[in-house]
């Protein structure tokens, strides 16, 4: 091993995760961001936490409405999974600028991604400030998956997506 900056690291260490976080903004319309800062915190009760830049528009939608909805984007949702993840929703409608569709969900106000692979549907319990994120930890009250879409996205770095599925077939050259 040698050492190495931060942006060779986050490379190296790729493939992460990628998933959309579903929130509400003040005037009740829902944003989705894409994030690979997340984690389950705790197993009973199941929890989990979202790292969100204090610059971003989700963060502003978290402060007043205090739920969002992690969807894990299936293969087919990668266009639209990037969009989320490079576009800010302050001056745009991300459902109205690509193909996600919102469904109801069971337990919270923020609508669910039709098509996802796994959606947790999340109460904020507890806010922590870290660096120039906030970190929103949260219970899930409500899970939906689709069996039919094993297949979802990883991030390399943040250059680009794979996607992978649980038998480990990959696809690296998804159009978006
Ligand atoms: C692969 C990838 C991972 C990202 N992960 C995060 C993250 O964990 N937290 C975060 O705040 N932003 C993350 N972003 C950046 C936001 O998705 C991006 O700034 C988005 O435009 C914010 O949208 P908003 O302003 O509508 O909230 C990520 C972007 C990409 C491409």
């Amino acid at each position: 091993m040698k050492p190495i900056d931060r942006h060779e690291a986050f490379e190296l260490a790729s493939p992460f995760p990628y998933t959309l976080a579903v929130t509400l903004d003040e005037r009740e319309r829902p944003n989705i961001i894409g994030l690979s800062w997340w984690m389950f915190t705790s197993w009973s009760p199941l929890m989990i936490a979202i790292s969100v830049g204090r610059e971003r528009y989700s963060h502003k939608c978290l402060e007043h409405h205090k739920e969002f909805v992690l969807c894990f984007p299936s293969e087919e949702q990668a266009k639209d999974a990037w969009f989320c993840g490079t576009r800010s929703g302050k001056d745009l409608d991300k459902f109205q600028e690509t193909s996600f569709v919102p469904l109801k969900a069971k337990e919270v106000d923020v609508p669910i991604i039709e098509g996802a692979t796994v959606a947790y549907e999340c109460k904020v319990v507890r806010e922590v400030e870290t660096g120039d994120h906030t970190l929103y930890i949260a219970n899930v009250v409500n899970i939906h998956g689709d069996h039919e879409k094993a297949r979802h996205l990883y991030s390399i770095h943040y250059k680009r997506l794979i996607s992978l599925d649980t038998e480990g077939n990959v696809n690296l050259g998804l159009k978006y």
